[in-house]
């Protein structure tokens, strides 16, 4: 039986899933909740230092994607960070470490770009017993306007200053918490280890506008007819996290740097998949705010039983494994062909493959009179658009072809040999590739 426990720097929780810091880690009475759900550990909502009180607005505070089925698909929030007051969050801190001694608690921490205000914070944090501190360097609104959060996280030496800053005065291990608002996640990266961060968290919030109100003409949450950007997570952001998560783990400099994955964890598979491209653990919030605190329970069973089937015993057995397969565009080996087959028992004739291919791609898939769809494999460039606009899943699926592989109707190669593919001009280097 797989055993989930995990060790993320030294933290110990009983499972790699912790909840994010968001709404759901906000107070006392959502963390007990939390770990009597399941949850292996959380990161507090974001603290702040003491000074004037955070105010959230009172409008609505979140914008929202949605699929055909109104399943939610990405959520945008223009909250700020915690607007309770500091001394309360920290008792209720205390309590919480105190009677889930097993669980980890992170604290996430937002204060002023200045060595005394961190100073004042650590040790108020590290007297509650809290496992670790999370710099929260990615807030996209409210607080970066204030030179905080996201701020931070775009400039790389304030990133390395306060990190160090924080290392030099807690015992705590230190997370980073990466914006993905910049060009090249390895800055940041490189910055927080320079600075002795323990690990980085990734990603924070995408600045964003989810719809505009065309009868107000004003982008929505709409605030008395005014609207400003905000943080997008949730599903839709979980492919530009995991390419973030992959960056960072491949990296040569930053390749041994710890991860916590954050962004659109759904599924116990999502979790897999971001531990796989390197991470060491998750944190989830969109899915909690979904579906609940029990969504711990599906996570927790279903990665288990993937461990069992595949045989791995603790999540370090795989994590990391799928970073050698993460290349550069020209280390893909060009001798690899795949074509469409279409199910004909799967299909039902709706011609989205041969829209899509005949206006927008290769005129590779043919329609006879009674709307039987074939694949013409000379003109198929194996580009795998009419598997993504099928509707029926799995009734066109991309078949490898052996090298040199004809076509038997025009007589053509349709499988092209370019012998050795790594000498081949698109291939800069040809160890690198091997
Ligand atoms: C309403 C809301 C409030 C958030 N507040 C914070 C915060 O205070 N501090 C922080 O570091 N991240 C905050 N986040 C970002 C999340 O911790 C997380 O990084 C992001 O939502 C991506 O994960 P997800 O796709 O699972 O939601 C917040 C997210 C939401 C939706």
């Amino acid at each position: 039986m797989a055993d989930l426990r995990s060790n993320f720097v030294g933290i110990k929780s009983t499972n790699p899933f912790w909840l994010a810091s968001a709404p759901p880690t906000d107070k006392e009475y959502n963390v007990r909740r939390a770990f009597e759900a399941g949850w292996g550990g959380v990161v507090w909502k974001t603290l702040g230092s003491e000074g004037p009180p955070v105010v959230n607005v009172n409008g609505p505070r979140y914008g929202a994607i949605f699929g055909a089925d109104r399943r939610l698909l990405g959520l945008n929030n223009i909250e700020l960070i915690t607007d309770r007051p500091l001394q309360q969050n920290l008792r209720e801190i205390k309590a919480v470490k105190k009677d889930y001694p097993d669980r980890a608690v992170v604290v996430s921490l937002m204060v002023p770009c200045e060595e005394e205000a961190w100073k004042a914070i650590l040790p108020v944090v590290e007297e509650t017993g809290a496992d670790g501190i999370e710099l929260n360097f990615g807030c996209p609104h409210g607080m970066a306007e204030r030179g905080m959060g996201a701020a931070v996280g775009q400039v790389p030496e304030y990133i390395e200053m306060v990190t160090r800053w924080c290392k030099q005065n807690t015992r705590m291990p230190v997370i980073v918490k990466l914006t993905p608002n910049i060009t090249n996640i390895i800055h940041p990266a490189e910055a927080a280890m320079r600075g002795g961060a323990d690990a980085v968290s990734l990603i924070n919030t995408i600045n964003s506008i989810t719809s505009v109100n065309l009868d107000a003409m004003c982008p929505e949450p709409m605030i008395d007819g005014k609207g400003t950007h905000g943080g997008y997570c949730g599903p839709a952001v979980k492919p530009i996290a995991m390419n973030m998560v992959a960056e960072i783990a491949r990296h040569a400099e930053t390749a041994n740097l710890s991860i916590s994955a954050i962004g659109g964890v759904t599924t116990w598979r999502d979790a897999a998949e971001f531990m796989a491209l390197g991470a060491g653990n998750v944190q989830v919030c969109t899915a909690v705010m979904t579906y609940g605190f029990r969504i711990i329970e599906e996570m927790t069973a279903g990665l288990s039983a993937w461990m069992d089937e595949k045989g791995y015993n603790s999540t370090d057995d795989f994590s990391g494994k799928a970073v050698p397969n993460v290349t550069d565009w020209q280390y893909l080996n060009l001798n690899h062909v795949t074509k469409a087959r279409i199910d004909q028992d799967a299909c039902i004739s709706c011609g989205r493959c041969y829209a899509a291919c005949e206006d927008t791609s290769h005129q590779a898939i043919t329609m006879s009179e009674d709307r039987v769809f074939d694949v013409d494999d000379s003109e198929c460039v194996a580009c795998n658009l009419c598997v993504n606009v099928c509707p029926v899943e799995g009734c066109i699926t991309m078949e490898t072809l052996e090298p040199g592989a004809m076509d038997e109707r025009t007589n053509t190669p349709v499988s092209p040999d370019y012998g050795n593919w790594t000498q081949h001009p698109n291939n800069p280097s040809a160890t690198a590739a091997e």
